[in-house]
């Protein structure tokens, strides 16, 4: 007899999704599609490890959900294949301090510190280390990073450097003397056409999905909706699958796609706010506000705002992450500019 609670844990049969795994955030896919320009890039800059010299220094922008990070993770652990090598990865959103960078770096490669450390102190053991040790440090979300010292000393150092950031200009308010020695080369991750992320999706699909379970033109609207975004683009498929589940329909229909693509967008957006620095999260709140403003008026309204205001050169390169993020629309140039909520 089947009790109440075996009933209420009882597993439905698998009509639509016959693997989950494939589309969390946390499935690594074997191929990486439609970035063959980058991953040469990558590669090229990296290349010099196979040599035992140091590599050259990368920075990697692009909008939301390109396949930076993907990317970069990938191509690390290839290269550890073909050399000996270190590699090290910290996103700099969870660890904002020098401090904290480099305690996690010296965690992932197995050398013991503990929180009384200097940074000069780290700084030497670092330096110690590459006496004998070839190192490669990705550094992501590097403009999250509240510090630019240790940029600096990084770039004097003999780590290879791998920065990536939403934002191209990430790098541009440095000083210039950072900016000399780090000499990073710069490559784009432009948001991915449509046709590129139904190629994603559709292998994505082959491993989660049962056959038949959507068709090329649900796809297509997925892959039309998601703005270049493949994080947006596997979430709204795999919500969409289980709204079709819960209906116990075997098949993906567009209504499906809409309220998945409904409750996508609000995780977005609130993903999107989570990543903004302290002026842009000001600007943001002041144009909440108002919904709309000029370029001038929001520069002005900013500046009574806040106790260190920035230049008017940030504060344009600020605006421009958050319209890249979705969160803001531009309309109009230089002074006849406005700006809008989304
Ligand atoms: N070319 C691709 N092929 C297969 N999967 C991809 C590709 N590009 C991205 N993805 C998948 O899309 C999701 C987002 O990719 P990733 O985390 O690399 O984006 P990102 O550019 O680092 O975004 P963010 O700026 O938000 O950190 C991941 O699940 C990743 O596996
Ligand atoms: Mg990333």
């Amino acid at each position: 007899m089947i009790t109440m609670t075996q009933n209420l844990f009882y597993q439905k049969e698998k009509i639509v999704i016959k693997n989950e795994m494939p589309l969390l955030e946390a499935f690594v896919p074997e191929e990486i599609q439609h970035r063959d320009g980058q991953k040469q890039f990558v590669a090229q800059a990296l290349q010099p490890a196979i040599q035992n010299m140091k590599t050259r220094n990368v920075f990697i922008h692009g909008p939301t959900g390109t396949g930076k990070t993907l990317l970069t993770q990938w191509i690390m652990n290839e290269l550890k294949q073909h050399c000996d090598v270190k590699t090290a990865y910290v996103n700099c959103w969870k660890k904002n301090t020098p401090h904290a960078v480099l305690q996690d770096v010296f965690s992932q490669i197995n050398i013991f510190t503990n929180y009384r450390h200097s940074i000069s102190e780290l700084m030497d053991k670092l330096d110690k280390f590459q006496q004998d040790n070839r190192l490669i440090l990705c550094l992501d979300e590097v403009d999250a990073m509240t510090d630019d010292s240790l940029l600096y000393d990084l770039a004097r150092s003999k780590t290879g450097l791998i920065m990536i950031s939403n934002d191209q200009y990430a790098l541009m308010n440095l000083d210039s003397r950072i900016k000399s020695s780090l000499a990073s080369e710069t490559i784009e991750f432009p948001a991915y056409r449509a046709s590129e992320i139904a190629d994603i999706l559709k292998q994505r699909i082959d491993y989660a999905l049962m056959r038949g379970a959507i068709k090329q033109k649900e796809i297509d609207t997925i892959a039309r909706i998601s703005s270049g975004d493949v994080r947006i683009a596997i979430e709204t498929l795999r919500k969409a699958a289980l709204f079709a589940e819960q209906q116990d329909v075997v098949q993906i229909t567009q209504e499906h796609i809409e309220k998945s693509f409904g409750t996508t967008r609000y995780y977005r957006k609130t993903e999107a706010l989570k990543r903004l620095n302290p002026h842009e999260k000001s600007l943001y709140l002041i144009l909440e506000k108002h919904g709309e403003l000029k370029t001038q008026e929001l520069y002005e309204r900013y500046l009574e705002d806040v106790d260190k205001p920035t230049t008017d050169r940030s504060y344009r390169n600020y605006m421009n992450n958050m319209t890249k993020l979705n969160l803001v629309e531009a309309e109009g140039e230089l002074t006849g500019r406005r700006y809008r909520i989304i």
